[in-house]
């Protein structure tokens, strides 16, 4: 285990725990945080060993209540920002990762926090949690990805109402909305995020990788390329199995 400032970092049984750990200030987003988020994303995708991570929120109140807003009027120059940007694009990072990611989600999950939740592959909620981007509320917009990830996994819709209304999700409307898979009573968030990565830790870590690349890079892509994309990935499934890698089958 190694504890960041605003993170804690954990690995076990091939699944990465990854805990926003502001809980006095709602796990708001931070610069620190950033740094920290940029540092434990680049070990996961350098380990092998990491087949699966968990994103959750400590404290009970929240998964995290979005952007630092006590660093809302210290931010960096437009030109310094654009230089962090370019060397610490996090979100680029985050997007990149080839491993699945599982968002444990709980309490209030605003701003930033929904974008990290939208740069994961699975997430799950407990029934208290709260969805929103209140950006749009507070004269700007959401800058970590949320507007290109949001309409991507709810629809054009059912986004730009988020956005543009500053309207905030129930749990159970979340879950209708698409933007969770799961909604679970408030003890089993961490159980069910383990369930989950379990199972996808359970099957050939190449078969997972390329599944999820043929899902996330084939959805920016036209049909056609697509489905290239999906012929090159499935091949080199082909290839491995030919090497008489076991190839575990799902059970369900
Ligand atoms: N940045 C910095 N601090 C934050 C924060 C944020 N985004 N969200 C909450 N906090 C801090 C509060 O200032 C408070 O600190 P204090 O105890 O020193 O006063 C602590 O976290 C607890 O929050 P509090 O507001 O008392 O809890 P609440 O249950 O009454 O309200 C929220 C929760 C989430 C509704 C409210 O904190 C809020 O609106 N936060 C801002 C959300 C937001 O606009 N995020 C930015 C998106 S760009």
């Amino acid at each position: 285990m190694s504890a960041f400032e605003t993170l804690i970092y954990q690995k076990k049984n091939g699944i990465a725990y990854i805990t926003l750990n502001r809980p006095q200030v709602l796990n708001a987003y931070n610069v620190q945080m950033r740094d920290d988020l940029y540092e434990v994303l680049g070990a996961i995708r350098d380990d092998s060993e990491v087949r699966v991570a968990i994103f959750i929120g400590a404290g009970e109140k929240a998964f995290c209540a979005g952007a630092d807003l006590s660093e809302f009027l210290t931010a960096p120059s437009p030109v310094v920002a654009r230089q962090v940007r370019w060397t610490r694009d996090v979100w680029g990072l985050f997007l990149s990762i080839p491993q699945p990611l599982i968002a444990a989600l709980h309490g209030y999950v605003l701003g930033s926090g929904l974008e990290i939740a939208l740069c994961c592959d699975i997430r799950i909620a407990s029934v208290d949690a709260q969805f929103g981007l209140p950006e749009v509320g507070l004269g700007i917009i959401p800058a970590a990805g949320g507007t290109q990830t949001l309409p991507r996994i709810i629809g054009r819709g059912k986004a730009l109402e988020m956005l543009m209304t500053c309207r905030r999700l129930s749990a159970e409307e979340a879950f209708q909305f698409g933007l969770v898979n799961h909604v679970v009573p408030k003890g089993k968030l961490l159980e069910k995020a383990e369930e989950i990565a379990q199972k996808i830790a359970s099957y050939h870590p190449l078969a997972v990788r390329n599944a999820k690349r043929a899902v996330v890079r084939g959805l920016d892509l036209p049909l056609n390329e697509g489905l290239d994309l999906e012929r090159r990935l499935a091949s080199e499934l082909g290839w491995v199995a030919r090497q008489g890698v076991h190839m575990k089958q799902g059970e369900e």
